[in-house]
Formats: C-alpha cells, structure tokens, sequence
C-alpha cells in the first residue's frame, strides 16, 4: 500500500531508530502512530531472524495488541527492573529535545515507562520540531474524573483553554488508566514547562501531565531533506 509523505516519514523515522536495537534487549514501546510503523518494522527483523531475544513493555492496549499483531513478546512493565531502551513519538519536541506527549492518549504508562528505561528515543516527522513548547499542540493532562470540574477551573487559572477529550459518539474518553484527559492550549505556547509542570503535580487530582522534561536521549527526525539525529548535549 503506497503511504502518505507524512506517513513515509514517520515510517523513515521508525526505520533509523532501529539502528538503536540490539538482540536480547527490553524495549519500551510507545504509542502512536509513528510508533505503529516500528512496531511493523521490528517485527519484520525479528522474522527475519537479524534481531532475537528482544521483549517488549507496551505502553498502552493499543501498543499491547500491535505489538502482538507484529510477533513481537511482550511483558509487563512490573516484570523487569530496568527497560533498555524505549522508542516513543511525540506532539512536540523542542530544541531541548523536551516534548509534550500524550495526544494518543497513554501519557501516565509512556512516562513510566521512560522513566524506567536507561535510554529513550524519540522518532518523529519534522513537523513536530517547536521552539517553544504548547505553540503546535495542546498539552494533554490526565485527571481523575472526580471532582473534574474543579480541574478545569484550576487549568485555566494557569492560562489554558481547556477542552475535554470526547469519544467520536459523545461520551468523555476514559484513558486505559480509566481517568479522563483534559488538553490545555496556551494562546503563546508555555513559558516555562517545568515551573507548570511542578505546578500541576502539586494538585491533588491530576495524575499526570504531557510534558516529558529533561528524559529523552536522542530524536529522530525525518523531513523532506533526510533524517536528523538530534542528540540531548549534556
Ligand atoms: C501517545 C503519544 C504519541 O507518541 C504522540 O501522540 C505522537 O503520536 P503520532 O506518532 O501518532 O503522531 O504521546 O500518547
């Protein structure tokens, strides 16, 4: 099936970041669709006998089921200590190579994830690149849904618009951790992620944000002019 060029890239990005595999690792595998292309792509090696041993932490159902569509073992995030490596996608990257995550929904299990993984890679089509983090997308916050409106109220005294995400045929989408997802636009994107990061987590009710601060090793990036491997500096 001929992809879309969006879809090639993504699919580009997937390919290259492949070069970070190796047998006998536990990866991290986010969610997307970038990362469904990986999940494609890995698959294929594994067949293919060029990578073996290689288990998989899903970080969502929809990750969970791919991966098993692709012949890919997959584990529980409780079965391992340590994850070598995870490979995600992103809403936004920005030249600090932090991002805001979480538009497909499984923010609270991909930062668990990464945070459990000794190195995070991120592939990415060039359009997700920002200079400032909010300006492209909105950044999803997962709430419980008690007490929902009370978090709405307090979002937006932190300067957002917030609209809660819906299901196609009305009612609120629940994330696989059952709460719901509030996405917070800034009008001139967010000044500074980590105070509003810190400020979001000092409220009992939210369970987590979207902004992935100071977590990534390295991007990969796919544009029309090739792909970038952006790697973080210290
Ligand atoms: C899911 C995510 C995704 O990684 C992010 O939304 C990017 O998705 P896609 O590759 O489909 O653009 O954070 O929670």
């Amino acid at each position: 099936m001929e992809l879309t060029p969006a879809e090639a890239l993504k699919r580009k990005a997937a390919e290259r970041a492949l070069d970070f595999v190796e047998s006998g690792m536990v990866l991290g595998l986010g969610t997307g669709s970038t990362v469904a292309h990986f999940l494609d792509l890995l698959g294929m090696k594994l067949a293919a006998g060029a990578l073996v041993d290689i288990v998989g932490v899903p970080t969502s159902v929809r990750t969970g089921r791919e991966s098993r569509q692709a012949g890919i073992t997959i584990i529980g995030l409780a079965d391992r200590d340590r994850i070598d490596l995870t490979i995600d996608g992103a809403d936004e990257v920005s030249p600090a190579l932090d991002l805001v995550k979480g538009m497909g929904g499984a923010l609270l299990r991909e930062k668990m994830v990464a945070q459990a993984s000794d190195r995070v890679v991120i592939i990415a089509d060039a359009s997700k690149i920002v200079d400032r983090l909010g300006t492209l997308s909105p950044l999803p916050v997962e709430v419980v849904d008690w007490g929902q409106g009370g978090h709405i109220r307090f979002l937006e005294a932190q300067g957002a618009s917030v609209s809660m995400r819906m299901m196609e045929d009305g009612p609120p989408q629940k994330s696989d951790n059952g709460n719901l997802i509030l996405d917070c636009r800034f009008a001139d994107g967010i000044p500074d992620p980590a105070a509003l990061d810190q400020e979001l987590h000092n409220r009992a009710g939210v369970v987590e944000t979207g902004l992935f601060l100071g977590m990534v090793h390295a991007v990969v990036v796919a544009g029309e002019d090739g792909i970038h491997v952006m790697e973080r500096s210290t």
